[in-house]
């Protein structure tokens, strides 16, 4: 395939080669020498259409230890603000010789319209509410490095499901390689659809942690809600925020994630993101390593 759009159109053996490859890499970035020459005489752009720390650097990292050449476009400070389109700025870009675009936009499927009117290798470095493929494929790799093989392991999405394109890419990634996925929410930030996607439902953020090897916490995303939803952040912190003190309490340690950026004191204390069961920044690290191997199979599929 020449595109990375979402992890609903690959397979678990797609999904087992980009996490052999990205073992591999990580082995490689942690060497004194961190940077290979895989994809030199490659150039790559990374088109952000909104705001991002995490996966935009780490693309950015990941393109230089491959040995990419790379050029940065934030929508903000660009001639989108003149009113040139989508496609008009990206075909722009691309002849300037550039081979691949990494591509996050606030509208779910910009990046498959975009695949469909461009020549370009496409990743979505997530798209609205829909989908963010390369988060899923860290997150797995990290539950991976603690857990082991996921086929079986019990892991609960808990968070603001409704307005999230991780929870999305992260279902159909875990259930892709065999694990049990719970979501747990308040009722009002749960899809309708959900129970169709094959996941547990569960409303009670306590048994959620009870049941679960795995917990990947969310945030709330003010940002996509167009009405005001129940709860409020308060609300929500006094319902489904976890800390140390309930973490504590079960009967077994699990392991924490949190995809980034952390609201502290709303769905996660500093105590719990801070504590030793916490991998959010090993996330953050195999991110890069993750990256590299989506970018290094992409790059032998020429578009
Ligand atoms: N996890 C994540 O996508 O973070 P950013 O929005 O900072 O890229």
């Amino acid at each position: 395939t020449r595109n990375l759009l979402g992890i609903k159109d690959i397979t678990e053996s797609d999904i087992q080669l980009i996490l052999e490859t990205a073992a591999n890499f990580k082995e490689v970035i942690n060497r004194p020498i961190k940077k290979v020459p895989s994809l030199r005489d490659i150039t790559i752009a990374n088109i952000f259409f909104e705001n991002s720390t995490r996966t935009r650097l780490s693309f950015e990292l990941a393109e230089k230890r491959l040995s990419a050449d790379v050029v940065n476009f934030s929508s903000s400070n660009s001639s989108v603000k003149k009113g040139e389109t989508l496609v008009d700025t990206v075909n722009n870009i691309l002849s300037m010789k550039v081979d691949m675009v990494v591509m996050r936009h606030a509208s779910p499927g910009a990046p498959h319209f975009l695949s469909r009117n461009v020549k370009a290798n496409i990743v979505n470095a997530g798209d609205g509410t829909h989908e963010h493929p390369t988060q899923a494929l860290l997150d797995a790799f990290s539950m991976r490095e603690k857990v082991g093989d996921l086929a079986g392991k019990k892991i609960a999405i808990i968070g603001d499901i409704l307005h999230s394109r991780v929870a999305l890419s992260n279902i159909f990634c875990l259930k892709k390689l065999g694990a049990e996925v719970m979501v747990c929410g308040p009722i009002t930030l749960l899809p309708k659809y959900i129970s169709s996607l094959g996941v547990k439902v569960e409303l009670d953020v306590r048994k959620a942690l009870e049941w679960c090897d795995v917990a990947n916490v969310l945030r709330i995303q003010l940002e996509r809600q167009q009405i005001k939803y129940f709860p409020s952040l308060r609300e929500y912190s006094l319902y489904y925020g976890i800390n140390k003190k309930m973490l504590n309490s079960l009967n077994k340690e699990i392991v924490l994630m949190h995809p980034g950026p952390i609201n502290r004191g709303v769905e996660l204390s500093s105590d719990a993101a801070d504590s030793a069961q916490s991998i959010i920044l090993e996330q953050v690290e195999n991110g890069v390593a993750v990256r590299m191997a989506v970018l290094y199979l992409l790059a032998g599929a020429k578009a």
